[in-house]
């Protein structure tokens, strides 16, 4: 029994609106009949509907202007339409533009019943099937190749406020995987609707505003159609605001202005239509000091800040890059059907030394090439574009190895005594056996933040 299915039916006929509410109620339905076009539209994307039942002939507007308003608004709405004498031919329209079915007046209860369930049948099916298909979707979490303990902890802290809605801000340089965490994050959350993803920084300011909100039809010269911005097509998903550092003081406000509402305003409309999206914001810049020169709106970094992750860069990370480095290999030699392919001890030394500005993203293309461009089976610091690490002799090497090993060491048991004291500077002194002037010191040494 549907208990809670919503229904919007349009029709001006008061007493037909009145008979099909009375059965309708009866099967458990909530029904919400209006008389104009108008009316019926503003409801249906003020608060939405499982069911969109309109008639063809209304006084303001047809019936199949309503039904392409109403895909328009929400494309996965299911609209019922009725048809008086001498609309038949209308009705086959509908049907063309995704109606999904129609009712003929005078109503028999009993066909009204069943036209209905199975409408609501196939909405809650696919609803249903949206959210398998969410769930199917790769963890991309599992997909983040990392040994590193701050990127575990980071990739915990991902999955684990996944399920809330709360706002994400992602950190970090150029290449550090951002974008992979933001995936991770939807895929975690098991939202039904999209992850749609925006870059700020890539669209030119003057077009960025109708790309986010979207508009209608005549809004501005050239706008053709009615068309869903960005952050509507991520109803029910994920919105991933890139470069959000970039986003022009004009649409700061704006987007301020949908994360405290929840509604947004296509260009040119008249009315506001709620839109339920998780938003992940991310950037390389530092906000902070676009704040201080008066280039971000604070107001808009508290509400887009409310769980910041900062993502380390690559050469932070312990022996991340010869772990990418390896799955890369593996994952392009497969590609490019050469599977006998290795890494050279050279050129496993020269990808630990190197600093990776680019970081994953710098890697991997580097990894990338080398599998075309390598004419053996064993990968070369210089197919990979590296300078071959300068040789050492034996004395000088035991020296550097030590203090590498000693390095690594100290590196772990910090990160680890930050991690267990839940970054507590004077807990993991404590646990070290340090003073606390000498962890950061260390710390400092080491780069670790
Ligand atoms: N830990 C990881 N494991 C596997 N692949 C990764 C990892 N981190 C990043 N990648 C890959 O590296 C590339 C760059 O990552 P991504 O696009 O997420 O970076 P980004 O931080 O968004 O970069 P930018 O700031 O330049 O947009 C992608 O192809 C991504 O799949
Ligand atoms: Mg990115």
């Amino acid at each position: 029994m549907p208990q809670r299915a919503e229904i919007i039916l349009v029709d001006d006929e008061e007493a037909l609106c009145t008979a099909a509410e009375k059965i309708l109620a009866k099967e458990g339905y909530r029904v919400t009949s209006l008389n104009t076009a108008a009316d019926g539209l503003a409801k249906f994307e003020r608060a939405g509907a499982d069911l969109l039942i309109t008639d063809l002939m209304l006084p303001d507007l047809e019936g199949i202007q309503v039904l392409k308003r109403a895909k328009e608004i929400r494309p996965t709405v299911e609209v019922i339409v009725i048809t008086g004498h001498g609309t038949v031919e209308k009705a086959v329209e509908a049907m063309r533009l995704g109606a999904y079915d129609f009712l003929a007046k005078p109503f028999d209860p009993d066909v009204l019943q069943l036209t209905i369930a199975r409408a609501y049948r196939l909405a809650e099916l696919q609803a249903e099937n949206r959210r398998l298909r969410a769930l199917q979707q790769p963890d991309a979490l599992g997909q983040l190749i990392t040994r590193d303990p701050e990127m575990m902890r980071i990739a915990r802290t991902i999955d684990r406020v996944a399920a809330s809605n709360a706002t994400v801000m992602l950190l970090g340089e150029s290449g550090t995987g951002k974008e992979v965490l933001a995936q991770g994050l939807h895929a975690a959350s098991k939202r039904s609707g999209r992850f749609v993803a925006i870059n700020c920084a890539a669209i030119p300011e003057n077009l960025l505003e109708s790309e986010l909100f979207g508009y209608e039809r005549g809004a501005f010269t050239g706008a053709a159609k009615t068309t869903p911005g960005k952050i509507e097509t991520a109803h029910e998903g994920t919105l991933m605001l890139d470069e959000i550092g970039d986003l022009p003081l004009a649409l700061q406000a704006k987007l301020l202005r949908f994360l405290e509402q929840r509604t947004i305003e296509r260009l040119g409309a008249r009315s506001e239509i709620a839109v339920d999206v998780r938003v992940v914001c991310a950037t390389h810049q530092d906000l902070k000091s676009l704040i201080a020169q008066g280039r971000f709106r604070e107001d808009l970094y508290y509400r887009l800040a409310e769980i910041v992750v900062t993502i380390p860069p690559l050469r932070q990370r312990v022996g991340d890059a010869v772990l990418l480095a390896h799955a890369f290999l593996r994952r392009f030699a497969q590609e490019q059907r050469r599977s006998g392919l290795a890494l050279s001890d050279d050129a496993l030394r020269a990808i630990e030394q190197h600093p990776w500005p680019g970081n994953v993203r710098e890697l991997l293309n580097a990894i990338k090439r080398a599998v075309i461009m390598c004419e053996g089976e064993r990968l070369t610091p210089d197919d990979i574009g590296l300078p071959t690490p300068a040789e050492t002799n034996p004395g000088e090497r035991s020296d550097i190895d030590l203090r590498t090993v000693r390095e690594s060491a100290e590196r772990q048991a910090i990160l680890a005594a930050l991690a267990r004291s839940n970054e507590n500077i004077v807990k993991a002194a404590e646990m070290l056996g340090i003073s606390r002037p000498t962890l950061y010191d260390l710390m400092r040494r080491l780069a670790i933040r």
